[in-house]
């Protein structure tokens, strides 16, 4: 069983799409071990998209980071990680495949309705970024 963060965006949460993105997951067997809304600071957006600092998206995307509340989850299943990644769909949504929430909902490279961990080691980093051990179980 492998755990991965997801992040229902700013974009996400004010287009009233929760509902869409937790139907999604959980129609593909996909558990949900943890889950939050939290509105990040600029400083805290910086710190989860530190992988990203010196690239020239990184001060737009930590300001959309921090323009709204997120709903922030733990998912569990076999795979998830790649699993999860498949169902958001590529960065781009014009790039996304049919049938991905990218591709279907995501305005923009940068609005782009959801995140998700890319490796076993970044989604040890997120989880613990967004939850204590209390809250995971
Ligand atoms: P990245 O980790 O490359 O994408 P993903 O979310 O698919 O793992 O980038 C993090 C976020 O940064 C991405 O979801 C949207 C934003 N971003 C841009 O705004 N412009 C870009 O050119 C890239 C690559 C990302
Ligand atoms: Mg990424």
């Amino acid at each position: 069983m492998e755990r991965t963060l997801a992040i229902i965006k700013p974009d996400g949460v004010a287009r009233n799409l929760v509902g869409t993105v937790i139907q999604r997951l959980e129609r593909e067997a996909i558990h949900l071990a943890a889950i939050k809304m939290i509105r990040l600071t600029k400083v805290q957006a910086k710190g989860f998209y530190k992988v990203h600092e010196g690239k020239p998206f990184f001060d737009s995307v930590t300001d959309f980071m921090s323009s709204g509340p997120c709903v922030a989850m733990v998912l569990e299943g076999e795979d998830v990680i790649a699993h999860y990644r498949n169902i958001m769909g590529a960065t781009d949504y014009k790039k996304a495949a049919e049938g991905t929430i990218r591709k279907e909902f995501a305005t923009d490279i940068e609005k782009n309705i959801v995140h998700g961990s890319d490796s076993p080691e970044t989604a040890a980093f997120e989880i613990g970024y967004f939850f204590s051990a209390m809250e995971v179980g």
